[in-house]
């Protein structure tokens, strides 16, 4: 089978970095580029982070693109307490020798989409702003993206930035909004399913039988973002939500999937951010998206696990 081709819209982060890595250790996708978007830290800060991880991965041939530094209504909110000031932990990586590429991130994304129509996947695993300004800037996009997989929104689980509220659609529900309305064929991957996929210290334990400047780094961000975890939310490990959504391009059968109706809260009160689906159809409303609601935690990790002591082995 023909791999399929990916773009990866990102906030890296120690879980995109994460993305990033599974993305490179898998043939069964190509990935083609990445528009970096604001979010776990700046839109500097992680497209400088996109460029060096690429570069431990021996993969600087894959462009990256500078996108959106603010979402669209909110003021900005950033993650130095969940991924470190550098968005990557403690992990030290040396400052990428590569530049990113003169087009604005959302520009990308709509040259891509409409020069290779019903060819690219577009895996979104930061705030929805860079696609949500492609939308509005070219809407035909919607139509000529092959699928969207988002990493983002708390169906029924509890949100992990408000009592409500997910990231990725609590720092910009407007273009959450956005993409969610838009038409596009949508896969969401929510808190629901990630939540069940905790990275333990065993699974880092099993990689670091790997020395390797790979399995340095998983260890070195992991770190951080464990302490993370066991201090805000008293678990033992770290939730790896994007590596999970970019594997379900390749490995669907790791989740059960809804079609749905799922909205987004833009009013100013205690929901902002708040993903909720329609179960009940009351609004009798199409589903507007492909919801995985339920998850095969090993078969993932181990995936990700075997995948990720696969590329170390080819990283020295
Ligand atoms: O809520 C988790 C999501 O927000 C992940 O994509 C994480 O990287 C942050 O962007
Ligand atoms: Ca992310």
């Amino acid at each position: 089978m023909n791999p399929k081709h990916i773009i990866l819209d990102t906030d890296p982060g120690i879980d995109d970095a994460l993305a990033i890595l599974l993305a490179l250790a898998s043939p069964e996708v190509v990935l083609d580029g990445i528009s970096a978007v604001h979010g776990n830290a700046s839109a500097e800060q992680v497209t400088t982070n996109a460029l060096s991880i690429l570069e431990l991965a021996n993969a600087s041939h894959i462009p990256v693109y500078q996108g959106c530094d603010l979402p669209l209504v909110k003021e900005s909110l950033l993650s130095p307490e969940t991924h470190g000031n550098s968005g990557l932990g403690y992990a030290n990586l040396s400052a990428p020798a590569t530049k990113p590429q003169i087009k604005h991130g959302s520009d990308y994304l709509i040259e891509q989409i409409m020069s290779h129509p019903g060819e690219i996947t577009l895996v979104a695993i930061g705030p929805l702003t860079n696609v949500a300004i492609a939308i509005r800037k070219e809407p035909r996009i919607v139509q000529n993206v092959k699928e969207v997989f988002v990493m983002g929104g708390a169906i029924k689980h509890q949100g992990n930035t408000t009592p409500l509220a997910e990231y990725n659609t609590f720092v910009d529900p407007h273009s959450a909004h956005i993409v969610f309305h838009s038409g596009m064929p949508i896969i969401l991957t929510p808190l629901d399913v990630t939540y069940e996929c905790i990275f333990l210290k065993e699974d880092l334990n099993r990689l670091l039988k790997i020395d390797s400047p790979i399995t340095k780094f998983i260890s070195d961000s992991t770190r951080f973002y464990m302490e993370f975890h066991d201090e805000y939310q008293k678990i033992d490990g770290c939730v790896i939500n994007d590596p999970m959504t970019l594997a379900l391009t390749y490995m669907p059968e790791i989740c059960d999937y809804q079609d749905l109706y799922v909205d987004v809260d833009i009013s100013t009160g205690v929901g902002l951010g708040n993903t909720f689906a329609d179960f009940y159809n009351y609004e009798k409303k199409k589903p507007n998206m492909k919801v995985a609601m339920g998850v095969r935690p090993r078969m993932f990790m181990e995936l990700f696990l075997e995948r990720m002591e696969k590329l170390a082995k080819t990283i020295s």
